[in-house]
């Protein structure tokens, strides 16, 4: 498969470091010394689906078709306000899709974990078109008193059309289920005949150990699939790093030993948008222009589960 058009939308709120320090116990400094964030684009009064129908809408264009032309929608979300139908459904009907469509969390992985499932219907004969959607709100899951986690994230979706091709040149999905590194939970609705204890906490996560599983397994990644494919760190053109945090990417780059120019970022502006970063990064440096045909992209991203997830692809 290949990449034919990208899209993405962000809320139109951008709050600062300094916004923050107004009512947490932090610091523009500490901020951007611990992650590299300076702003990032905050929900207010958009609905996430609206950016996700946005962000298809715009990819769609930029690939020249239709809603009716694809045969399959996947998105990736890990919260939203609906439970029920899946997050595809309200972004399909809003853009007018109408083919078989599915939601997955697979948290910041989400976009290599859709591709790989976009790849394996390309490669059953069963698509001509595939449109993925990552439409993300983590700004929604943070004790906004939790001033260890609520810095870090933004807000935004990101939008790819794939049509068939052999540019896909290697994936890998990994996963060392240990769901004490970053968890959230919330009560159901009550029954008469609930026993169990239960309770609702907001997304904790146990930033240190996050953060080594992210260099590590990036680093892991990225080189399986160059080893794989033949491919070697210097064939490479762009390096695309799920936006964690500036240290994380720069880890990677470092232990990679590939310079600055490979690796692109948008953290210091967007924080981390969960499954939504890739894609919208992707969608950034499409639109800059960045990819001529023939370019290397390697993308790896990493997160809760814990998951991760590298591909190589050809522009
Ligand atoms: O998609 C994957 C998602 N996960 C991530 O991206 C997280 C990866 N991990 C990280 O990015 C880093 O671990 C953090 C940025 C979350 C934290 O950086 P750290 O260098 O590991 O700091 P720490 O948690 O060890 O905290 C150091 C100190 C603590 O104070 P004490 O106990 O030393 O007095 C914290 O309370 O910094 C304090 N602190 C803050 N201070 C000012 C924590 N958050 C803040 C804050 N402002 N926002």
């Amino acid at each position: 498969m290949k990449i034919i058009g990208t899209g993405s939308a962000l809320p139109r709120k951008q709050v600062t470091n300094d916004d923050l320090s107004k009512f947490l116990d932090t610091s523009d400094e500490w901020i951007v010394t611990r992650t590299g964030i300076r702003s990032r684009h905050v929900i207010s009064d958009e609905k996430v689906e609206d950016l996700g129908a946005e962000a298809a809408r715009k990819a769609l264009a930029d690939a020249g078709l239709q809603a009716s032309d694809i045969d399959f929608f996947i998105c990736s979300n890990v919260i939203s306000e609906h439970i029920t139908p899946g997050l595809s459904c309200i972004i399909g009907q809003q853009v007018g899709l109408t083919c078989p469509m599915i939601d997955i969390n697979c948290a910041c992985p989400g976009f290599i974990y859709a591709m790989d499932i976009a790849q394996t219907y390309f490669e059953a004969g069963k698509v001509n078109n595939v449109l993925i959607v990552c439409a993300e709100e983590p700004t929604r899951m943070t004790s906004w008193e939790d001033r260890a986690t609520c810095v870090l994230f933004g807000d935004g979706a990101g939008a790819a059309v794939f049509t068939k091709g052999d540019n896909m040149k290697a994936i890998k999905l990994n996963a060392e289920p240990s769901i004490d590194k970053i968890y959230e939970h919330r009560i159901l609705e009550p029954t008469p005949f609930i026993t169990k204890e239960e309770d609702s906490v907001p997304l904790q996560m146990k930033g240190r150990e996050v953060f080594r599983f992210a260099v590590s397994t990036s680093i892991r990644d990225i080189n399986e699939l160059l080893a794989k494919t033949g491919l070697t760190i210097e064939d490479a053109d762009h390096f695309l790093i799920h936006q964690a945090n500036m240290r994380i990417v720069e880890g990677i780059r470092s232990g990679l030993g590939v310079p600055e120019e490979k690796f692109p970022t948008n953290i210091a502006t967007h924080g981390n948008s969960s499954s939504a970063s890739c894609p919208i990064l992707l969608d950034e440096l499409n639109r800059e222009g960045r990819f001529k045909k023939g370019d290397i992209i390697v993308f790896s991203a990493f997160g809760a589960g814990l998951l991760s997830a590298a591909a190589i692809m050809e522009w």
